[in-house]
Parts: structure tokens; C-alpha cells; sequence
């Protein structure tokens, strides 16, 4: 089968990047997908083993951040696309360790900018660089108002301020020298294969061992909850059908207080488990705030639905199930994640809130 086309897609082994991969590798028997992860404690490969041995799929351990392997793995590849998450991705590792954000978020999306910009050598028609953000770069909504395209910049934390550094650059480098380059920005994602320190899949991991459920500050901060495939599949229709140069936030109408969504989490955990009605609730403990957290988030995903015709699929109650359900059907995936390192991440967030 002739190969159409060859995507670079950095960071898929993680949450996101591997619900993509599954995506692409599926849907585009003709593409030649390669995934290059530098399986961080993010990164597993277990998350990819149903398609590991594809036709259209090559794995390439590696790091953004040398410079000269991106290079290489560019001459080797000869990509026509690039769609970039590798990323240090946790907020509260941002203000604990500010350093390995801008390192990974800020060189490492410079150095595939380069690469890409050295060997397209201007000579754009039919490539494409894709780079996936979030919506923290836009800081913090008061009670009302959504998140737009054209939202000032306002980043609050290490880590939206490294992605908001590398939106920018990517941009500049549009602006600049041409490349043919297209952004998006996403609110929460939840569903499977999502690491344990995340709100979500922490409290499911918690309520299965009957440990306490740390909600900073009054819980009353706002997140706009997105199902994960929903945003792969808004991926795939944005690096297809976007408009070179232009920016689409992703988000799924679909706001909650984070005391309201972690109330329904317990009922449907207590439901799945068959314990008492109310037992998951009474894990819950208010904990020291995260410093620096930013009230509310909310998105205006209109241009996208509205140019690209991309809607979200699941509700929350329907999305939520089905994510507590995998994370208990997938014991030893949390068994293995939460093995080694985990324990000693754990113990220095939480010990002293
Ligand atoms: P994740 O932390 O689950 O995965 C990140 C992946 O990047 C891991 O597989 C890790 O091994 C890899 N990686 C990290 N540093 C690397 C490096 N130096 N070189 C190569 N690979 C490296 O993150 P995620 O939640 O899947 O997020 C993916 C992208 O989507 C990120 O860019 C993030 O900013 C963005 N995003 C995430 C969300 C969300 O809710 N999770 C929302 C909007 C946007
Ligand atoms: P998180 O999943 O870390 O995503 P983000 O900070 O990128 O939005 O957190 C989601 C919300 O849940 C956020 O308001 C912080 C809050 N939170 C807690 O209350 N307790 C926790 O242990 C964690 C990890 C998050």
C-alpha cells in the first residue's frame, strides 16, 4: 500500500497523545504514523499495546530536547506532518519543579519547529505543524464569560506559562518564516489511560483504596470537563481541515464546580463497588489550596463546530461512568503507574496540605 503521507506525533504514549495514535493508526491505513515518546513517568507504552504491531505504526523512544536526534529522526522519517503534545503536563509538578516545563514545553517544541523549518526548506505544500495547547494559557475567567480565540494571553502558572511560550513561538515562526503551522486549545480532558496525579483518576485510585480525597481550597474552582476521544477526534479534524496560521479552542460546554463533579464521581464509584450510598463521600477532605489556582475556566468551542463542523459526543454522567468503570477494569495498569516513583510523588504533594 503506498504510503500517503508520514506524521511525526511527539508525546504519544501519554493520555492524549495515545487515544491519537489508536485514532490515526485505525482510521488511516494509508498514513505511515511514528510516535516518539521519551516515556517519561507520563509516557506507557501499555497504553498503545492493542496496535503496537500495525503496519502503519513505527515507536521511536526519544527526547524533544535533543536537538540533533530531532534531526536525524527528521532525515530518516522525511515527515509531511507533525502533531506535537510531548509535554511535562501537571500543574502542580510545574510549581514544584519549574525548570523541566521550560526545558521540555519551551526547547522542546523549538527544537521540532527547527527541525521541521530545516528540512521542509520552504517548501510547504502538503506539510503541516500542528501544535496542541491548552486553555490555562488564557489564565482565569471571573463568574461569567468564556475562553475565545481571541482572548488575551494571561498564563498563571509554570506550566501554562511554558505552553503559552511555545503557542507563541509556533506562531512566530508562522509569522516569520512561513511555516505552515496550526494551534489548538483544550479544556480538561478525563477517560482512560490518564495518570493518577490528575483530579479524576487520583479520587477513582483513592476511592478504590479507601484513602482520602484531597480537594484544594473550597472546591468551588471551575474546570470544563472534555472525553478524551472527543478531543483526539477534534485533533483529527483540525489537522485535516484547519486553516494554516489559525488557532481552534476545543472544549466541551460542559462546566463543573470541582466539589459537584467529585460528588458525582462518588455516587457512581459507590454504585460501581456496591458499597453503602454516601461511603465515597465521606473520603473527602478539604486540603491546603494549590497556590496560584486559577478560579474557573470555560470555552468557547464555536469556531470550531461552527467552520469544522466538530461537536463533543458524551455527556459528563455517561463519560464519567465509563471512566471510573475502565480505571476498575484496568486494575494493574493503575497498579503498575502507581508502583515505584508514584508513592514518593505522592507523599511530597500531599504530606503537609
Ligand atoms: P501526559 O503527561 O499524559 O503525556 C505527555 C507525554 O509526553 C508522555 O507520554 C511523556 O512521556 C511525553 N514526554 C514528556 N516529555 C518528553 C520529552 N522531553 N520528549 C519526548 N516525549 C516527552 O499529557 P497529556 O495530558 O496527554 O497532554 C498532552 C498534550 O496536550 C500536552 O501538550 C498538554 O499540554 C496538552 N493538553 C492537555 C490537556 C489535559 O487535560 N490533559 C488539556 C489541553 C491540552
Ligand atoms: P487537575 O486535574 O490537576 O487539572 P488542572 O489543574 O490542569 O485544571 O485539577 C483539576 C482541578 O481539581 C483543579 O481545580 C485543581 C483541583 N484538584 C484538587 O482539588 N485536588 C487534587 O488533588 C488535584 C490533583 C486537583
Amino acid at each position: 500500500m503506498a504510503v500517503q503521507q508520514t506524521i511525526l506525533v511527539t508525546g504519544g504514549a501519554g493520555f492524549i497523545g495515545s487515544h491519537l495514535i489508536r485514532l490515526l493508526v485505525n482510521k488511516y491505513p494509508n498514513y505511515k504514523i511514528v510516535n516518539l515518546d521519551a516515556l517519561t513517568y507520563a509516557g506507557n507504552l501499555e497504553n498503545l499495546a492493542d496496535i503496537e504491531n500495525a503496519d502503519n505504526y513505527t515507536f521511536v523512544k526519544g527526547d524533544i530536547t535533543d536537538s540533533d536526534f530531532i534531526q536525524e529522526l527528521f532525515t530518516l522519517h522525511q515527515f509531511d506532518g507533525v502533531i506535537h503534545l510531548a509535554a511535562e503536563s501537571h500543574v502542580d509538578r510545574s510549581i514544584a519543579n519549574p525548570m523541566s516545563f521550560i526545558v521540555t514545553n519551551i526547547v522542546g517544541t523549538v527544537n521540532l519547529l527547527n527541525a521541521a523549518r530545516h528540512h521542509w526548506k520552504d517548501q510547504y505544500e502538503g506539510k503541516r505543524f500542528y501544535h496542541v495547547s491548552t486553555d490555562e494559557v488564557y489564565g482565569t475567567l471571573g463568574e461569567t464569560g468564556l475562553f475565545t480565540e481571541e482572548t488575551s494571553y494571561d498564563p498563571r502558572s509554570p506550566y501554562s506559562a511554558s505552553k503559552a511560550s511555545s503557542d507563541h513561538l509556533v506562531r512566530a515562526y508562522h509569522h516569520t518564516y512561513g511555516l505552515p503551522v496550526v494551534v489548538s486549545n483544550c479544556s480538561n480532558n478525563y477517560g482512560p489511560n490518564q495518570f493518577p496525579e490528575k483530579l479524576l483518576p487520583l479520587f477513582i485510585n483513592n476511592i478504590r483504596h479507601n484513602k482520602p480525597l484531597p480537594v484544594y481550597g473550597d472546591g468551588k474552582y471551575t474546570r470544563d470537563w472534555l472525553w478524551v476521544k472527543d478531543h483526539a477526534e477534534a485533533i483529527d479534524v483540525i489537522y485535516h481541515k484547519g486553516k494554516l496560521g489559525d488557532t481552534y479552542n476545543i472544549g466541551g460546554h460542559n462546566e463543573w464546580k470541582n466539589i459537584d463533579i467529585i460528588h458525582l464521581l462518588c455516587d457512581i464509584m459507590d454504585n460501581l463497588l456496591e458499597r453503602p450510598k454516601g461511603s465515597s463521600r465521606e473520603l473527602i477532605t478539604y486540603v491546603k489550596d494549590r497556590p496560584g489556582h486559577d478560579r474557573r475556566y470555560a470555552i468557547d468551542a464555536s469556531k470550531l463546530q461552527d467552520e469544522l463542523g466538530w461537536v463533543p459526543s458524551l455527556q459528563m454522567e455517561e463519560g464519567l461512568t465509563k471512566t471510573a468503570k475502565w480505571y476498575l477494569d484496568h486494575a494493574n495498569w493503575l497498579e503498575n503507574v502507581t508502583s515505584g516513583t508514584y508513592q514518593k510523588y505522592y507523599d511530597a504533594q500531599y504530606v503537609d496540605r
